[in-house]
């Protein structure tokens, strides 16, 4: 991928069941890619080539892409300002009322803060609550940095991820992913106000039952 920065993605989060086998897929297609995450023991196993959890086809996926360097495992924020596409896949659980909890989200870009550089784009691949995307873009404007937000949600089926993901894409898995969330950046604007209200409205039709 031709871009300034020197390394091509970052996927925060990236040693959990979402995270891991896309970053496997994505440095197997060629890119140059980093895990990040805050549990080091799993960034442990992950560097020594042990998969931490059942992954059809990983384990000898990891081994390849971490010996031709083209998958690295980091377990400090700085990593991600190397990296111009931010893969976040931490998501806004909703409690038994169906309210949306953003602190986990908000801690992530709060650490990365310091790491963030203009010509980011901050991919939201976790299920997220309607409204995330904007708040985001709004927090990094106030912030003063120039990074698209887009969202990108997908189901895995756990175990099976690497093959889901080949078949559901084909060919270059990556390429078609980046160059989707690229014309979604650009053109893509989802009416977040509408999708809001009715999520409002579902959850005070819930309340009443
Ligand atoms: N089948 C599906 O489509 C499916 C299944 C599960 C989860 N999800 C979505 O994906 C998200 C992740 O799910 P998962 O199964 O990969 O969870 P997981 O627990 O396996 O992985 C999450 C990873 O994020 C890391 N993490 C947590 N806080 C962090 C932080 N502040 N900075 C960096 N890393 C941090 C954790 O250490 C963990 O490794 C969920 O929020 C959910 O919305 C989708």
């Amino acid at each position: 991928m031709n871009s300034s920065f020197p390394r091509d993605l970052c996927v925060i989060g990236g040693a959990g069941h979402v995270g891991l086998p896309l970053a496997l897929l994505c440095a197997d297609s060629g890119l140059r890619t980093t895990i990040y995450d805050i549990d080091t023991a799993k960034l442990q196993q992950i560097r020594d080539g042990r998969m931490p959890f059942r992954e059809d086809g990983a384990d000898l996926l990891l081994p390849k892409v971490l010996a031709n360097g083209r998958l690295r495992v980091e377990g400090q924020p700085e990593s991600m300002s190397e990296c111009r596409f931010l893969i976040m896949v931490i998501g806004t659980p909703v409690d038994e009322h169906l309210n949306p909890s953003f602190s986990a989200i908000d801690r992530v870009l709060e650490n990365a803060r310091p790491h963030l550089r203009d010509g980011q784009v901050l991919v939201l691949r976790s299920t997220v609550f309607p409204g995330t995307s904007r708040r985001l873009q709004r927090r990094l404007a106030e912030w003063g940095l120039d990074i698209g937000v887009a969202c990108c949600p997908e189901r895995v089926a756990q175990g099976h991820s690497l093959r889901e993901f080949r078949e559901h894409l084909g060919g270059d898995l990556t390429v078609t992913l980046l160059s989707a969330i690229g014309r979604k950046v650009e053109v893509h604007a989802i009416d977040e106000d509408r999708m809001i209200r009715a999520i409002d409205w579902l959850r005070a039709r819930a309340r009443t039952r």
